[in-house]
């Protein structure tokens, strides 16, 4: 089956971990504004249909620009975003087609994702009904009291670091989002799910498919270029 896809692509934070003049989606990654490897990435994916990006409302005539200037063609809207992210998706979703079957969700601020990984969250997402892509935690992970004493390590075999793409059945978000009741502390979309007790299948991702947060992931996408 050929699914219709939409894409929301949250890109309205405030990008204050990057402490860069420029706002975090117009930040120059080797001379292209960071928000365009995602936005090209899924426009070139013969797996998403139409793309919705919340920004801040301030920034929303450059971003039209900008994907003016780099032919960016699968953008339908660009909407203003809201205080968290969880609040930017959810200002995207109530105004994606209805007719959509799935929605996969990927942050402005991750300029690799993998073409595989987004049809694979997609067909997974079709199938499973949610879908969120992980790697696997190499680290050793602690547990500590607040004064940083160790209480335990914690079995790593387990636990997996989440990423976007996310992509979800369209009709299974919607009812997500209208049964939860405070979505506004959630990092992932795929917590809002997971909260209502629905399964969620994890698709093993790149460590390539890194988030830029501080202006060392900036120097290390420069080096992944
Ligand atoms: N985001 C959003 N709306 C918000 C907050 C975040 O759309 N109110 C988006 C960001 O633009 C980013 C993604 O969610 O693409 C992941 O957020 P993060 O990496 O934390 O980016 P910022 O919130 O911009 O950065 P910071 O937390 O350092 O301010
Ligand atoms: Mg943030």
């Amino acid at each position: 089956m050929r699914y219709r896809v939409a894409a929301i692509v949250p890109a309205a934070g405030s990008g204050k971990r990057l402490k860069a003049r420029t706002k975090k989606p117009f930040v120059s990654l080797a001379g292209r504004p960071l928000i365009t490897y995602a936005l090209k990435a899924l426009d070139s994916s013969k797996y998403i249909d139409e793309i919705y990006v919340a920004a801040d409302p301030d920034s929303i005539k450059r971003l039209e620009s900008v994907i003016y200037k780099y032919g960016i063609r699968k953008v339908t809207k660009i909407v203003a975003g809201g205080k968290t992210r969880a609040g930017s998706v959810k200002n995207c979703f109530d105004l994606v087609n209805p007719l959509c079957d799935i929605v996969l969700i990927h942050d402005g601020a991750r300029p690799f994702p993998g073409d595989s990984d987004i049809m694979n969250s997609v067909l997974l997402a079709g199938r499973f009904g949610g879908c969120v892509t992980a790697i696997p935690m190499t680290d050793t992970v602690k547990l500590a009291d607040k004064r940083l004493f160790i209480k335990k390590t914690i079995d790593r075999s387990s636990l997996w670091r989440a990423q976007t793409p996310q992509a979800f059945r369209y009709g299974m978000l919607k009812k997500a989002l209208c049964e939860a009741k405070d979505i506004s502390g959630v990092t992932d979309d795929a917590s809002i799910l997971e909260n209502l007790g629905r399964r969620v299948k994890i698709l093993k991702g790149s460590p390539r498919n890194i988030k830029i947060t501080t202006i060392e992931d900036l120097k290390i996408a420069e080096v992944l270029i």
